[in-house]
């Protein structure tokens, strides 16, 4: 008789949930895939066993509490941190071992919560420092100033100009950028990330800090950029809002782990998530009430 299998002994893997990605999406290559994801540090699991599918072209959210985690995934996504366990894919190529420069030259561009452009320099040189990322020409070409410098210098100049204009800033382009009011330097920020050519935009709170009628405009030019350039986005948001209205998918994290992936419309009524976000007893009051 075949030996009987011992579910006791068996060490059981368990296998990311299938994929949810829009529609369009299905046949393409998703832009990101993390699989079986973490990292601890000292003994603390601030990202455990995260997966994630996000389609070519989707805009995702990433949602959750003070301190769950979510920061912590985009620098692993960067590699600001490489992970302790598992694999990020991004359009199913392996960014294990590469540097934040390698994996932003693979297509991951990010924004980030505290926004760090360059003050003093100008808003146009704020964005081709991002265009200039993706260069690789050699150092005797620009020392010498040759006439090959030039010629890119002038083409990233009018770059820089058209990616300016997706936020109406041009007329701003010569202004130090640390003079900006705080929204105008958001969306700035989001226009480096750009600039770098990414398949993935990553946004850690694009919304902070801005007023509702500057909110609801980001929100529609995410869209626009999404169209646009056909890229994914995935952001950290704490406006509901922004993220119920333009989020296809949302996944939710608290301490470290997923509790809930799903629409918003699912979202909204998953009870874990209303946990998560009103504390148990808050939520039980909600039911009663
Ligand atoms: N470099 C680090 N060393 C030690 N602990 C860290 C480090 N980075 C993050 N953490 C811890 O990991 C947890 C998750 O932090 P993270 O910044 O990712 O949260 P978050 O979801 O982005 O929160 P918020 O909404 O407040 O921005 C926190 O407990 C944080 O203290
Ligand atoms: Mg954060």
């Amino acid at each position: 008789m075949a030996n009987k299998f011992d579910f006791k002994k068996a060490k059981m893997v368990p296998v990311p949930s299938r994929a949810i990605v829009p529609e369009r999406d299905v046949d393409h290559t998703p832009a990101l895939e993390c699989i079986h994801l973490g990292i601890e540090f000292g003994g603390l699991k601030a990202v455990d066993d995260f997966n994630l599918t996000i389609g070519g072209t989707e805009i995702a959210g990433l949602i959750g509490p003070n301190g769950a985690g979510k920061t912590t995934v985009f620098n692993l996504l960067t590699k600001v941190y490489q992970p302790t366990h598992g694999t990020i894919l991004v359009h199913g190529q392996d960014t294990s071992g590469k540097s934040v420069s390698q994996v932003n030259r693979m297509g991951v561009a990010r924004t980030f919560q505290n926004i760090r452009l360059f003050d003093t320099m100008s808003v146009i040189d704020n964005v081709k420092v991002g265009l200039h990322n993706q260069e690789r020409y050699s150092t005797l070409e620009g020392v010498l100033r040759l006439p090959s410098y030039w010629k890119r210098e002038r083409e990233f100049d009018e770059r820089a100009h058209e990616l300016l204009s997706i936020f109406d800033m041009e007329k701003l382009a010569n202004e130090p950028a640390g003079s900006l009011p705080y929204g105008a330097q958001r969306r700035l920020e989001i226009l480096r990330a750009l600039g770098t050519n990414p398949k993935l935009l990553l946004l850690d709170e694009p919304a902070a800090g801005m007023n509702p009628s500057e909110t609801a405009e980001l929100m529609e030019n995410i869209v626009k950029i999404r169209d646009e350039f056909q890229i994914a986005v995935l952001l950290i948001e704490h406006d509901m809002s922004l993220v119920m209205s333009i989020c296809e998918g949302i996944c939710v994290l608290n301490f470290g782990k997923v509790i809930a992936k799903g629409t918003a419309e699912e979202i909204q009524s998953n009870e874990a998530v209303i946990e998560a976000y009103l504390g148990k007893q808050n939520a039980e009051k909600g039911a009663e009430a």
